[in-house]
């Protein structure tokens, strides 16, 4: 059984052809394909029917994998742990084939080089002739990467049955069980004393699954870019604090802080979804030696978090939005007053265009005008692109999904 890697399905037919090309393979029935937006988790054995490529797959599982150009692999601990999954389903003594980029691109990108691969693999068994993919040949297990990824992999079955399970166990709950609920939780010293109490819908077990791969995949870009504007403003010996306003789980905020090259040494996560926290108190107890006493939640809505000390990097990732319109400008004017000198405000936000009408979050949503008003109020407006971890020219912007950054003076 072989296995194809590729980003999108649409094109799957085009890969998969690029794969038995480049592999030599024949055997195209026995070639299932994962992509990065397949609906299901399905066991495909026709190569129209996809998996996620983000599903668990056991170990020595195929005799031959190919990772497709089209994927998008940052250098960093979410790719090393994604890679490392993939490694582990393979058979010893069997090959894994890998894109690589050319150095400069590699470096400006933040995307992996083929020295940086054999860094991570071992020596390349062969690289194909167009000096685009290392072929590496399987000889023993590798060693996990922290990453929240790397848990993810390990606690998937019961990160989507605890969703829905709490989800459930929410509705119509008395708030004293929930403060129960959160009692294992790393929240900061700022215990609410109203306890917020707010959970989304309801919602069925594929929508479940389908939205924690999205924030899981969606993490590989936003993690290589917040470490990217990271690095470009601060030392690598600085011990920085870090908030992360509607994170979700905390994903990102766990991350950076176990990403060795990312100098982030606290952080905290504010949202206000109760089933979000809980489930990322289950990422907590997975590396709790590495976030005990450096891993904060706050369970509550932006618009009242308790500044009680000052920030190095305040985000809003696919948060703002939801802060009611007639606060975002104060919840921004907040979050700048709790910076320290130097420190960085992102924001990175879906932009309102035409292919979003008819979504829920539409008429919530910015467009780029409004989102350069309300930062640059600050300062000058910096741009990073959202799918590289590179800069961007102002002219380039457009109606793009970007992460915006400003610095205080
Ligand atoms: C689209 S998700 C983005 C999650 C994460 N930042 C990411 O990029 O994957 C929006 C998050 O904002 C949270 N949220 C919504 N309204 C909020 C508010 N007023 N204050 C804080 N968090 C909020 C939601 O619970 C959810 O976790």
């Amino acid at each position: 059984m072989k296995a194809v890697y590729v980003r999108h399905h649409e094109t799957v037919e085009k890969e998969c052809a690029e794969a038995i090309r480049i592999e030599g393979w024949n055997a195209r029935d026995h070639v299932r394909v994962f992509s990065s937006d397949a609906a299901l988790m399905c066991f495909p054995y026709r190569p129209e029917l996809v998996g996620h490529i983000l599903y668990p797959n056991r170990g020595s599982l195929f005799d031959g994998i190919f990772l497709d150009r089209s994927l998008l692999l940052f250098r960093g601990p979410w790719a090393e742990a994604f890679l490392g999954q993939i490694h582990h389903s393979l058979c010893d003594g069997a090959t894994m084939t890998v894109p690589y980029y050319p150095d400069p691109q590699a470096r400006a990108k933040g995307f992996w080089s083929r020295a940086d691969l054999e860094a991570f693999f071992g020596k390349a068994a062969e690289a194909d002739r167009a000096g685009e993919y290392a072929r590496f040949r399987k000889a023993g297990e590798l060693t996990p990467t922290d990453s929240v990824l790397t848990w993810y992999f390990q606690d998937y079955a019961h990160l989507v049955v605890d969703d829905l399970l709490i989800r459930s166990a929410l509705r119509g709950a008395d708030p004293t069980d929930v403060r129960h609920l959160l009692s294992g939780l790393p929240l900061p010293e700022t215990w609410p004393a109203e306890l917020p109490f707010r959970s989304g819908e309801p919602e069925g077990t594929e929508k479940v699954a389908k939205k924690h791969r999205y924030w899981m995949g969606g993490l590989a870009v936003k993690s290589a870019v917040m470490g990217k504007i990271i690095r470009d403003r601060f030392a690598a010996d600085d011990e920085l604090s870090f908030l992360d306003h509607g994170g979700g789980l905390g994903l990102l905020a766990a991350e950076l802080l176990l990403d060795p090259a990312v100098p982030v040494a606290r952080a905290v996560n504010c949202d206000i979804d109760t089933v979000n926290l809980i489930l990322g108190g289950r990422l907590f107890d997975f590396y709790r030696r590495r976030f005990d006493g450096c891993l904060f939640a706050h369970l509550g809505p932006s618009e009242e978090f308790p500044y009680r000390r000052p920030y190095d990097v305040v985000s809003f990732i696919g948060s703002l939005l939801y802060v009611p319109r007639n606060l975002t400008s104060s919840v921004l004017d907040r979050a700048w007053e709790a910076l320290n000198p130097g420190g960085i405000l992102v924001v990175h936000e879906n932009i309102k265009t035409d292919s979003h009408k008819g979504t829920r979050d539409y008429d919530m949503m910015f467009t780029p005008e409004e989102i350069d008003r309300l930062m640059g109020r600050f300062g000058p407006v910096d741009y990073y692109a959202g799918t590289a971890a590179t800069r961007m020219k102002p002219e380039q912007v457009g109606a793009r999904t970007i992460f915006r950054v400003v610095q205080k003076g």
